[in-house]
């Protein structure tokens, strides 16, 4: 599988919001809420400036010309779970699923996090979203922990090592 990945542009915002607009595609994500397109135009700004500062974001996943979804390496950005660390992501419109797409622009994010020297990453889990959850393992990362989200959603978190420690 070909993927590719760019920062995402202020028009990939109208593809996401297309792509998301899906309770199945939400239904492990958060408390399952769909957003609007303004939503996600201040989501893809934040993604934009978070790549212009540290050169990873969530990217827009490309397969051929069109936008699949994204993943990509950003703090995580929640109040409780891992403070401080970096979360590995990723999400995709239904009809690029069960391709192969998701593991291979996983793969390339985390190559894109190693070279710029990240020590490590985290992917935070709901414990019942089968299909993540083979995703992370089948990018090397290991269930470190499991434990109940504020909410009371189980979660599992999974970590790897992408630079040795010094
Ligand atoms: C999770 C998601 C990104 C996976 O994308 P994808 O491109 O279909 O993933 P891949 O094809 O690379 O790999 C999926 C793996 O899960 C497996 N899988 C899929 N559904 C499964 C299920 N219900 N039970 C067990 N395994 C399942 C597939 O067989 C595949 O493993 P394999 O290659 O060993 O056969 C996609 O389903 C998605 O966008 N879901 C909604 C958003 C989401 O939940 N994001 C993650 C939040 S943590």
């Amino acid at each position: 599988m070909t993927v590719r990945l760019r920062v995402p542009t202020a028009e990939d915002a109208g593809a996401w919001t297309e792509l998301f607009d899906d309770a199945e595609v939400m239904r492990y994500v958060g408390t399952g809420e769909v957003h609007d397109r303004a939503w996600y135009a201040g989501f893809v700004q934040r993604q934009r400036e978070l790549a212009g500062s540290t050169g990873l974001c969530l990217f827009s996943v490309l397969v051929g010309e069109e936008v699949a979804g994204f993943t990509g390496v950003q703090p995580w950005p929640q109040p409780w779970g891992p403070a401080g660390e970096l979360e590995v992501g990723w999400r995709l419109g239904r009809r690029f699923w069960g391709r192969g797409v998701a593991t291979a622009a996983g793969r390339a994010a985390l190559d894109r996090a190693r070279s710029l020297g990240v020590p490590r990453v985290v992917a935070l889990v709901h414990a019942d979203n089968a299909a993540s959850v083979a995703v992370t393992r089948k990018l090397g990362l290991v269930q470190e922990t499991a434990f109940r989200a504020p909410s009371g959603t189980p979660v599992l978190q999974f970590g790897t090592r992408l630079t040795p420690p010094s």
